[in-house]
């Protein structure tokens, strides 16, 4: 179990430089089996999530060779096995993206159930119906997925819900289908954006992504030995604009694209902190006490429910009353009950929490329910004002 010791009560300042978006490496990484040669990715984020990924690949037959510390060199000449080892898979969400690409690859694929941040019933239903419509057959048994396609011909797929990880698992396993397949509905998340780019800077025909309407004409192949940069991380630049705004601090933070984070600029303006950008960089400070207000989690371009907790630590603190609304997941407030153990009021209902804001927090120790709640944390352990 990973312990980190924060001795807090100084404001944030210096300079960050962003790594690579994890949502779109995790992604990615697996599209990279409708190549059958070799991809070159950079701004790869060296982290646990993209090593399972290498991992689970190297096992199906991928060779992985990192070239620098965020730069590795895939080459998926010989895929051999059609099964994903369950241990590894079922550790972390992203795992189910080897069905769609799997199914464009060889059309058969075993893989565990995935894992991932406990936030609730995290379903794949959506994925599955989008397989389905393709011509796909799925079982699952055994916490075990297998789905198996004699071909895939390209149809119309309506989401019942904006899903991130359906939409880019349809797209999948929608490219070399016969036709064209168009997925209504679609999220629009900048990692979709990045994985239907990677995917045309290969020789796919997908039009339309960010919009919740996207088309993808079918192709026979993708071109290999292409180079990819990945997109800077959305999640990772918002937690970074939060802390300065918690801890009253200065931040200039680079190789980001500031007009992914438009949403929540617009609630550190509203909470009284200053956010200037220039081209791929944000200067990001604050000298008050934030003041409250109403966040809705939504799917983009709406307010990121990966920023719910960190923002919720700024609100712990906020001048006033505030509440947040999560409609995305079911248990995202965990973390609240660790952030009242530092001395925070909030009260977490079902989709809803209210924060009555104090003047600061204590040190306490405290455990990260999640990936996003234990940023969350980092960033109340940097603004306690006093060590227990
Ligand atoms: C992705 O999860 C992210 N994970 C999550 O980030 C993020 O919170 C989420 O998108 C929303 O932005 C990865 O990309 C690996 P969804 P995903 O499918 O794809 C329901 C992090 O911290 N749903 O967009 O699993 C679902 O229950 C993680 O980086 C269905 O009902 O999320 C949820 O209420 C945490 N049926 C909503 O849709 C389905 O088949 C959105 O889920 C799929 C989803």
């Amino acid at each position: 179990m990973e312990k980190l010791i924060i001795k807090g009560g100084n404001p944030l300042k210096g300079e960050v430089s962003i790594t690579g978006a994890k949502n779109s490496a995790i992604a990615i990484l697996p599209a990279t089996l409708l190549c059958s040669g070799t991809c070159t990715l950079h701004n790869v984020p060296n982290i646990i999530d993209v090593k399972l990924s290498c991992e689970i690949l190297e096992q199906l037959g991928s060779k992985i060779t990192w070239i620098n510390k965020n730069s590795l060199l895939i080459d998926n000449r010989n895929i051999t096995k059609t099964k994903a080892p369950l241990d590894l898979t079922s550790k972390f969400r992203a795992s189910y993206y080897l069905i769609g690409a799997m199914l464009s690859r060889c059309k058969e694929i075993e893989v565990g159930l995935p894992g991932g941040c406990n936030l609730g019933a995290r379903p794949i239903d959506q994925h599955i119906k989008g397989f389905e419509a393709l011509g796909a057959v799925a079982n699952l048994s055994q916490g075990k997925i297998y789905v198996k396609a004699e071909k895939l011909v390209g149809s119309n797929i309506y989401m019942d819900t904006v899903s991130v990880g359906a939409t880019i698992n349809v797209l999948l396993s929608s490219i070399f289908a016969e036709g064209t397949t168009t997925i209504d509905n679609a999220a629009k998340e900048p990692h979709i954006v990045d994985v239907a780019n990677f995917l045309n800077s290969l020789g796919a025909d997908i039009r339309g992504a960010g919009t919740d309407l996207i088309k993808v004409n079918g192709v026979k192949s993708l071109k290999d030995n292409v180079t990819y940069s990945i997109v800077p991380d959305q999640i990772e630049t918002g937690t970074f604009m939060l802390a300065a705004i918690a801890s009253k601090g200065d931040l200039t933070i680079r190789n980001c694209i500031p007009e992914h984070l438009d949403s929540l600029t617009s609630k550190i303006l509203e909470v009284g902190g200053n956010v200037e950008s220039y081209g791929d960089t944000l200067h990001v400070w604050s000298t008050n006490r934030p003041q409250k207000t109403v966040i809705k989690t939504l799917p983009y371009p709406g307010f990121p429910t990966d920023l719910q907790p960190q923002m919720g630590v700024v609100l712990s603190v906020a001048d006033g009353t505030s509440i947040i609304n999560e409609s995305i997941w079911e248990s995202r407030f965990q973390y609240t009950a660790e952030l009242n153990k530092m001395g925070a009021r909030i009260t977490a209902q079902g989709k809803s929490a209210i924060f009555e804001g104090v003047e600061y927090l204590s040190g306490a120790p405290v455990y990260a329910t999640d990936l996003r709640a234990g940023a969350a944390l980092v960033i109340a352990g940097l603004i306690a004002k006093r060590h227990y």
